[in-house]
């Protein structure tokens, strides 16, 4: 499994303590950065995770803000992305049972990294459940198709 990785200023440490925990179980990191507390603006690293994810270069992305907000939105704006925020357990298995989530956002002024890292691992072990969820997600991708603003 590849996992990428980004966020801002606000959410880089806690990126970083996900990055150790899914090295250290073998998991292989794509690392969008940023990389120093000096501020920067979380858009450009949510379209880079949202771009990896879409392009297959990883299979799922996890995004990291102050909040998880903004980095979520501009994920969003990625054709093709479903980013979820999720501040527990329960948010992320329903992302992925349910709306299919391709990216995990989280809030690092939100969650400690002990929920962060639960709320991951819940993200990254559920599967979609399909069935009739699988209807939904395609309303949402036909409206993405035919959209022009
Ligand atoms: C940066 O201070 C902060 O605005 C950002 O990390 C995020 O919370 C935005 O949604």
């Amino acid at each position: 499994m590849k996992i990428a990785l980004g966020a801002d200023h606000g959410g880089y440490e806690l990126k970083n303590i996900i990055k150790e925990h899914l090295s250290s179980k073998g998991i292989t990191i794509l690392d969008f950065g940023t990389n120093t507390p000096d501020s920067v603006d979380y858009p450009f690293y949510g379209f880079n995770v949202g771009q990896a994810v879409i392009s297959k270069e990883a299979d799922l992305g996890i995004v990291v803000c102050g909040t998880g907000i903004g980095i979520s939105i501009a994920a969003n704006k990625v054709k093709g992305i479903r980013a979820a925020l999720c501040t527990n357990s329960y948010m992320a298995r329903m992302a992925r049972e349910h709306n299919d989530a391709n990216i995990l956002a989280l809030g690092a002024r939100v969650v400690g990294p002990g929920l962060a890292l639960e709320i991951v691992d819940t993200f990254l072990n559920t599967p979609f459940s399909g069935d009739r969820h699988s209807r939904r997600i395609d309303q949402i991708a036909a409206y993405e198709d035919k959209k022009k603003s």
